[in-house]
């Protein structure tokens, strides 16, 4: 992990020299500034973990700058150098939100102790807020049910693979619990009071998604109003969670790749580098080798996120766990009311091939939660496809796929004739979409006008190839 960054700012270049020098030393990361307008700047770009400044300079003095600072990083420490004649301004810097100050004589040792408090202090308060967030989102192994052989596997795969720093690539199809998993790793990881920053490279256009990645600095395009840190570097320290990787446009792919390798981040528009220091996990749905060889995906990049891959079975391969997830899921939804279910319901969703996967069964059984007139749920609380397709190998979407017409002369209720009919459109409109536009989901969703997001779920939704 990298060192700790120390903002220094002085009228004093004497100050500035000596007061960096000692810090330098001790093996902190230092930055000097001569005025505060300076300093402020450098506060933006750079988010130091702690900024040492003179009370008395001219222009801005360090109580404006005290606040100022405190309006960009409400919980950096502050440390106020005071010749001896303004203890009392030093007192009153405290109140206003100072975390300590010194003689402008200090020594080196008060220094030094006065900056490890301050830096504890920041490290507590940030570790605080990470550990809430854990709490709250409670993100451990014991929260992914599962008793099947082949779950059993991945837990004690994701428990190694977590201790490490290695970056980790989780496969899976749709709903298969990717990014439980990938919130599994981080918590089971030496990073976990670190943050944890999910970006989503599916949801937005390219522009976008760069300076949400990358940041950007004030001026950078039109509508850059401020400087806005990006997602690495949000996650710096922590784990940045990479979702729906191969869906990274390719010229992000690269910049991404540079970063990894360099560690080290520009912002969009920006002309500094910063340290980064982040551990990677990725997850898809697709077959990264075959994006590599379309072209779609950089080879380097994959080597670079894929030093451990995960891969999650899909729910049809996990013995028993239909029914250990249905009652979990139970008991979520039925919110005391409905508690069970009897054997019919529990024997046609075991019998179901469950394409949607674990996200599939879970909306299943919330559906059947709100439509249960007692406290069981019944058959008749369950979707008619449910019922009616009797195994994952005849499955709707495959079917389809490989014929392109919808079945004839069975027993549907009008509602699911017309469902699969409509699912029979869809995936011809978008498989026809997708040749025409060579595989390249962006393009074909602008010509759908649908966004990228919805396109690609789609896309998943019936197992089609970009
Ligand atoms: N083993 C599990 N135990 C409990 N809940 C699960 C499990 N697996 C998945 N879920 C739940 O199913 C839903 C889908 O999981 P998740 O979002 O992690 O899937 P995914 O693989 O990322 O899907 P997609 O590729 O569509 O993004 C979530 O609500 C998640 O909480
Ligand atoms: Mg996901």
């Amino acid at each position: 992990m990298s060192a700790p960054r120390i903002l220094i700012v002085d009228d004093e270049p004497d100050m500035l020299e000596n007061c960096s020098r000692i810090l330098s030393r001790q093996g902190y990361a230092c930055t000097t500034a001569g005025d505060g307008a300076a300093a402020l700047a450098i506060l933006e770009r750079e988010r130091p973990d702690l900024l040492l400044t003179d009370f008395k300079m001219p222009e801005m003095d360090g109580m404006a700058l005290l606040q100022r600072a405190h309006e960009i990083d409400p919980a950096l420490p502050v440390i106020m150098f005071t010749g001896f004649a303004t203890i009392e301004s030093a007192v009153a810097a405290i109140k206003q939100g100072a975390f300590d100050y010194l003689p402008k004589d200090f020594s080196v040792d008060q220094l030094r102790v006065a900056v490890e408090r301050a830096l504890r202090h920041r490290g507590l308060q940030v570790e605080n807020r990470n550990l809430r967030q854990q709490l709250e989102q409670a993100l451990g192994l014991e929260n992914i049910v599962g008793r099947s052989p082949a779950m059993a596997q991945v837990f004690e795969l994701v428990k190694k693979a977590a201790r490490s720093e290695a970056n980790i690539l989780v496969l899976g199809e749709s709903g298969t619990g990717k990014e439980l998993i990938a919130r599994a790793i981080h918590a089971n990881s030496p990073r976990a009071s670190q943050p944890f920053v999910p970006v989503d490279c599916a949801s937005l256009p390219e522009q976008l998604l760069e300076s949400e990645l990358f940041g950007h600095e004030k001026g950078a395009f039109t509508g850059a109003v401020r400087t806005k840190p990006g997602l690495v570097e949000t996650a710096h320290r922590g784990t940045l969670f990479l979702d729906e990787i191969a869906e990274l446009p390719v010229t992000l792919q690269v910049k991404l790749l540079r970063v990894l390798q360099e560690r080290q981040i520009r912002r969009v528009g920006g002309t500094g580098l910063m340290d980064v220091d982040v551990r990677v996990v990725s997850a898809t749905n697709r077959d990264l080798r075959e994006a590599i060889a379309k072209g779609h995906f950089r080879e380097e990049l994959y080597y670079r996120i894929n030093v451990i891959a995960i891969r999650l079975p899909a729910l049809s391969e996990r013995a028993g766990d239909v029914r250990l997830l249905a009652h979990t899921f139970l008991k979520r939804f039925g919110q005391g009311r409905v508690t069970g279910m009897d054997d019919a319901a529990a024997e046609a969703l075991e019998r179901y091939g469950w394409p949607g996967n674990v996200r599939e069964l879970q909306n299943v059984i919330e559906r059947a939660c709100a439509l249960a007139d007692g406290p069981v749920v019944t058959v008749k609380d369950l979707p008619d496809h449910v019922l009616q397709s009797p195994a994952r190998s005849t499955a709707l979407a495959p079917n389809f796929l490989g014929e392109g017409v919808p079945p004839t002369g069975t027993d549907l209720t009008l509602k699911a004739a017309k469902d699969q009919w409509l699912q029979v459109l869809e995936v011809s409109y978008l498989r026809d979409l997708l040749a025409r536009h060579d595989g390249n989901v962006s393009s074909a969703a602008k010509a759908a006008d649908i966004d990228r997001k919805t396109f690609h779920r789609l896309i998943n939704k019936y197992g089609l190839r970009g």
